[in-house]
Order: structure tokens, then sequence, then C-alpha cells
């Protein structure tokens, strides 16, 4: 191909024209894709099991920093259903013990602007307090709770709604500390979030898992939360950037743990605190009731997880940390190799669809809500 003279002294200068200009559309192009990408971008539906559509690839360049340094958590930021309705709910403990009426839900409208999707009032790695006061004098440093613990931001629509559920016995000094730590970190997160404490009466073998099931059963009668964070009543967290919101995949979040040396004990592990969308646990029919006694119960949720096609994720090492309270150590269940080993075949028949328990209260303490259950052993 023969250039023309004027051409071929000037070819570069018009090489560098075209590719400026290619830029420019390219960058014009990209404005109009992201300024529609600023719509939902996340849909939990929290009635149905329709769940999540993926995270788009701009949400999972989302970076945040905070005082330590900074992560980039795939599943952390994004929108949930505008659920703007304030629910009114009045419960009466069994027996006529008890009578407790909650005004749960947010008291906001759809001009109340969404939170900002990095909570910019966190703080990064924190001081974990081992000292509480006893719980009445608690109460007093938490006024903006509503009734049952529940709480949520009033100058902007929390982004999800997330039920605490902690599985509970006779740990009272525990729970103190607890809320002591975890509410000052759930606000900063600016979550619309309870602390349901589910204790199990008399003093047969533990059932941790069957708890956490009763939990999400009898939080979903009270509010439509989107997801549920189980959590150990003794495990502290160390880092406000582990958000506690809903999980795109399951989230396993005491990756480090203290008295682990801060290494992740197994691979598959999923006890101590992890959390889920009610689609996912709905999906998996919830955790085994078989599990009496310490150890395992988290294992078979590990298992039903990856069996339904999810997998665990975890935020780094360096922000998924806790410390853990001492305490005396449980009686391990000599069965709970051969129930993990048969559990495949009870996914479907034993989880939240097999569930049989009897509420014996419902107390909504400032600082959370009390539930008394006695389990049955399934049959
Ligand atoms: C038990 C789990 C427990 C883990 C860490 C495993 O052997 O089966 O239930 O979470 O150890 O303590």
């Amino acid at each position: 191909m023969v250039l023309q003279p004027w051409l071929r002294t000037h070819l570069y200068k018009v090489l560098v024209v075209l590719v400026v200009v290619l830029l420019l559309l390219q960058y014009a192009f990209n404005s109009i894709f992201e300024a529609r990408q600023l719509e939902p971008l996340f849909a939990i539906n929290s009635s149905s099991s329709a769940g999540h559509r993926p995270i788009r690839s701009r949400e999972r360049g989302l970076l945040f920093s905070a005082a330590n340094g900074s992560i980039s958590p795939s599943d952390v930021f994004r929108n949930a259903t505008d659920m703007s309705d304030d629910t009114t709910t009045t419960v009466t403990g069994v027996g006529g013990s008890t009578s407790a009426s909650s005004t749960a839900g947010q008291m906001t409208n759809n001009t109340t602007p969404l939170c900002p999707p990095i909570p910019p009032k966190l703080v990064g790695a924190i001081r974990v307090l081992k000292d509480a006061p006893p719980l009445a004098e608690l109460e007093k440093k938490f006024p903006a709770l509503e009734p049952g613990g529940h709480y949520h931001p009033q100058d902007c629509r929390a982004r999800h709604k997330v039920a605490i559920i902690v599985p509970y016995r006779d740990r009272e000094s525990h729970l103190a500390i607890l809320l002591l730590n975890l509410h000052p970190l759930l606000q900063r997160q600016q979550l619309d979030y309870q602390i349901f404490i589910v204790e199990q009466a008399g003093n047969g073998p533990f059932n941790r898992a069957m708890l956490m099931n009763v939990g999400f059963a009898e939080a979903i009668k009270l509010y439509d939360f989107e997801c549920f964070i189980f959590h150990d009543v003794d495990l502290l967290p160390e880092d406000d950037r582990n958000l506690y919101t809903c999980p795109e995949q399951p989230r396993h979040m005491s990756v480090a743990i203290d008295v682990f040396k801060y290494k992740l004990p197994y691979a598959d592990i999923f006890g101590g605190v992890s959390a889920m969308t009610r689609a996912q646990f709905e999906k998996v029919n919830g955790f085994s009731n078989m599990f009496w006694g310490w150890g395992g119960e988290d294992d078979d949720m590990s298992n039903r997880i990856k069996f339904h096609g999810f997998h665990i994720s975890r935020y780094p090492a360096n922000i998924a940390r806790y410390k853990m309270l001492t305490h005396r150590k449980q009686k391990a269940n000599p069965k709970r190799y051969e129930f993990l080993n048969t559990g495949r075949k009870r996914f479907k028949s034993d989880g939240i669809n097999s569930l049989r328990y009897e509420r014996k209260d419902l107390k909504l303490f400032h600082t959370y809500t009390l539930l008394l259950v006695e389990l049955a052993v399934p049959s």
C-alpha cells in the first residue's frame, strides 16, 4: 500500500489521535454502563428461596480501608431489598408468664437514604473488653436499642437485616461480655440487627445445632431477617471490618481464634461464628438435629453446604479474628463421627423440616431476645 506523502509524514500523529478518540469512547461507554449499575446490585428476597443473583464485577472490586489496612472481600457489600414497613409484633410467653411487645423494623421510608456501602465509622482492630458489668447495668450503655436487642440506624436505611443467633446455656458472665463487645460493633456496621439468645432448658446433653435451628425458626416469625449469624457465646470479634452482613456464599467468620494460634484448624471448619442467608439455610434444610453433646454439627453443616453446590467463603485472617473466653471443656459426643459419615442420607429429612421443640418462654430484654426452649429428641 502506497501512503500519501502527507500521511506518511503525519502517520504517527494520526495514530495518536485515533488512540485518544478510542479511549474517550471507551470512557464514555463505561460511564453510561456504571450509572446503570448503581441500581440495586443484589436483592435478597427473604420470603422465598429466590435468594440472590450473583454479585457483579464492580462490586467485587470495592475496596475499603480502616485504621489497620485494607481489604476487598468479594461478598461484603450489596444492596438489599427495600423493607420500609414498621412491623409490630406482640409476643406472649408460654404459660402467660411473659408478655412482650416488640416494635421491630426500620422506621424509615423510601426517602431515607440507603446506608453507605462502606460503613463510615469503622475503626479496624478493636480492644476486646472482658470485664462486663451485670446485665442490668449493661443496658444503660446502649440507649439506641429497641426491646429485644433490636437496632437499626436512625439516619439511613440499613442494607442488611441480620439475626444473630446465640446457642446458650448457663454462661451468664460470657453473655454479658459478648453483648458488651458485639452491640457497638454491629451498630458501627450500620446493620438492622437483633440478638437472639436461644437457651436450652433442662440439663440433658447440649444440642448447639438444634438451638440454632430454633433461633432461625423463631426469628423469622418476628421479622423478615435476610440472614443469620450463628454465634458462639464465648467468641469476641477483634476487628470491626469483619462485617456481619449477608454473605454471597455461606461465610465462616471465626477464621483466626487466639486459642488456635490464629490459624484455621482445618479447611472445612464452619464452627464458632458463621453466616448464611435465609435462602441458603433453607436450601440446605438448616442444621442436623442429631448432634447431642460437643462436636460434629458444624462439620455436618459444612457437608450440607458443599452438597448443595455452595462453598464456604472467608474474610482474610488478619480481620476475621476472635478471642475465646475460657470455659470448661464440654463432653464430646462419641457418636459424632458416625452421624457425620451417614449425614448425607439425612440432609433432606433431618433439619428445619423435622425440628421439634417447645418454646417455654420468650422475653424481650433491652439488650437481647431470650428464647427458652425444650428440645425434643428426634425420632
Ligand atoms: C469438631 C467441630 C469443632 C472443631 C473445632 C471438630 O473436631 O467436630 O465441631 O468445631 O473440631 O473445635
